[in-house]
């Protein structure tokens, strides 16, 4: 039997553990973390939620599984997963990146203290609990009973990644490890097992997973019985491509993409088919119609204020939510929907389909907006921005590439559901402003040299508003080359 399956394991409640020796060394390591959401804050206090030990006290390895509450001076409340490996002092030369720091008291005193999943044989520990269903404490394995799992892949943290930790194992499963956690199903798990379970094999099938119940909640959220949403494990597309790389390499080969981009969107249609016929719709009456036109207004006016390059435009772009909020007499479709869909989300597999992956909707989002029935008219915005901002990262700028895909990926979600989302042009041009706006506000915080791909986009869809006014061309491409990601991720501060 291996370690792991042996392995007893302990569960301390919060008042017992002591996060006291451990605290400074948290305190310097969470804000130079990737997927640390407060960065550029003042952490003011940090909070022990859950703590459990998932090999026995004494174990060389030890793992420490953590819920951390992370206080920050500006009254925001988040709650982390961490997962940390304890050796005897010195580590080995092979985890010295992972080392956090050096517990000098309490029951870890001598120890070094590091990310576990930088240490395979913990990142196998870790499988081997989700091969073996149940609960340690608050923490619940679970298993889809008919998918195997092998049993000693080699485990390799996926590199890249902004907002979780993903570990691959022997190129068949990966298992995403989520950073900043809520009480609620994350839609990266609700989402694949509802289209798993309606036979939508466009979206890899999620094979087990861990959740964590607690009675009280975290720091920040409401008591709540629900559980959080820890980690999934799926299985691995070996020898995809994300299409965003595909979409960048046929780019700079001046070939076309449109045979790819129509595929794309009969994809993207028969996953919005599946997730309407397995979970509940509804439709947005003229007041929600109205709201939903009333927050894209408030999100411009607020972005207006930080990004004065909106400015010129603000009139245009408020009276694509004006149209929205004017034409809904009949009522909106809504629907759970992919929630941050952008070529970046889609992986071209070995056998040349498109598959769909990363559903927990825009991260900086609270989870219950996350979770809510919206019109699938928002993913199809996102994708038409994607394939703009893909060729604008190319030089010379390739607006005629843009539009082929643009149009291309309509005609094929309209081959599958039947319905061209080019016919109802002002939910379209609402969903596509409200995108932009959100580009600019991200990337006038965080990639300023990326600006100008949202500013174009900005002026065209004012421009509709105002046909007779010439507005000025589109700055040039920002010096530099191949783009760092697809699309914006999630602003590190929620947004106001
Ligand atoms: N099932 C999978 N098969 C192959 N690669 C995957 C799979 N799931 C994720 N990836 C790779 O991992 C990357 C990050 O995954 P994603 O779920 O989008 O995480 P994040 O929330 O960090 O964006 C993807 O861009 C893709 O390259
Ligand atoms: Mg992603």
């Amino acid at each position: 039997m291996s370690e792991a399956a042996s392995a007893r394991s302990r569960h301390s409640s919060p008042a017992a553990v002591p996060l006291g020796p451990l605290e400074p060394m948290l305190r310097a390591w969470l804000p130079r973390q990737r997927w640390f959401a407060g960065k550029g804050r003042a952490i003011t206090r940090l909070r022990l939620v859950s703590a459990v030990e998932l090999l026995p006290p004494g174990s060389t390895p030890g793992l420490l599984h953590l819920l951390v509450g992370v206080d920050c001076a500006d009254g925001t409340a988040d709650c982390y997963q961490l997962l940390l490996g304890v050796r005897p002092a010195p580590l080995p030369p092979g985890l010295a990146p992972a080392l956090i720091g050096h517990a000098e008291r309490g029951p870890y005193a001598g120890h070094a203290v590091y990310e576990g999943l930088g240490d395979p044989r913990l990142a196998a520990l870790l499988l081997e609990r989700l091969r073996a269903p149940g609960s340690h404490g608050p923490l619940r394995f679970d298993r889809d009973p008919d998918a195997p799992i092998p049993a000693d892949p080699a485990p390799r943290p996926l590199s890249g990644e902004q907002t979780n930790s993903s570990l691959i194992y022997g190129d068949s499963h990966i298992l995403k490890v989520f950073r900043r956690v809520w009480p609620g199903t994350n839609p990266d798990l609700e989402l694949p097992r509802a289209l798993a379970s309606a036979g939508c094999a466009r979206v890899p099938a999620p094979v087990a997973w861990y959740e964590a119940e607690l009675p009280a909640g975290p720091p920040g959220g409401h008591r709540t019985a629900e559980p959080l949403t820890l980690g999934v494990l799926q299985p691995y597309l070996r020898g995809s491509e994300d299409g965003w790389q595909l979409a960048l390499r046929r780019l700079a080969a001046g070939a076309d993409f449109t045979a790819e981009a129509h595929a794309l969107g009969r994809a993207t249609a028969e996953v919005h088919s599946a997730l309407a016929a397995a979970l509940p719709t509804v439709a947005l009456g003229p007041a929600q119609a109205a709201r939903l036109a009333a927050g894209m207004t408030a999100r411009l006016a607020a972005t207006v204020r930080e990004v004065p390059a909106l400015q010129p435009f603000e009139d245009g772009l408020r009276g694509a939510f004006d149209a929205l909020a004017a034409s809904r007499g009949a009522g909106v479709p809504a629907q759970r929907i992919h929630g941050d869909l952008h070529l970046g989300q889609t992986l071209r597999t070995a056998d040349g389909s498109w598959a769909l992956i990363d559903f927990e909707g825009e991260p900086a989002r609270p989870l219950a907006d996350r979770r809510r029935p919206e019109p699938a008219v928002r993913d199809i915005a996102g994708m038409l921005r994607s394939f703009d901002y893909a060729a604008r990262s190319h030089r010379p700028f390739a607006p005629a590439w843009a539009d082929a895909c643009r149009a291309a990926f309509c005609e094929g979600y309209a081959r599958t559901t039947g319905r061209d989302p080019r016919e109802d042009p002002v939910l379209l041009r609402a969903y596509e402003t409200d995108k932009a706006v959100y580009e600019a506000r991200y990337e006038s915080r965080h990639r300023p040299d990326w600006l100008h791909v949202p500013m174009a986009a900005i002026r065209r869809l004012a421009e509709r508003e105002r046909p007779a006014r010439r507005m000025p061309h589109p700055s040039p491409p920002p010096p530099g080359s191949a783009a760092p990601h697809p699309h914006p991720k999630p602003p590190r501060r929620p947004l106001a």
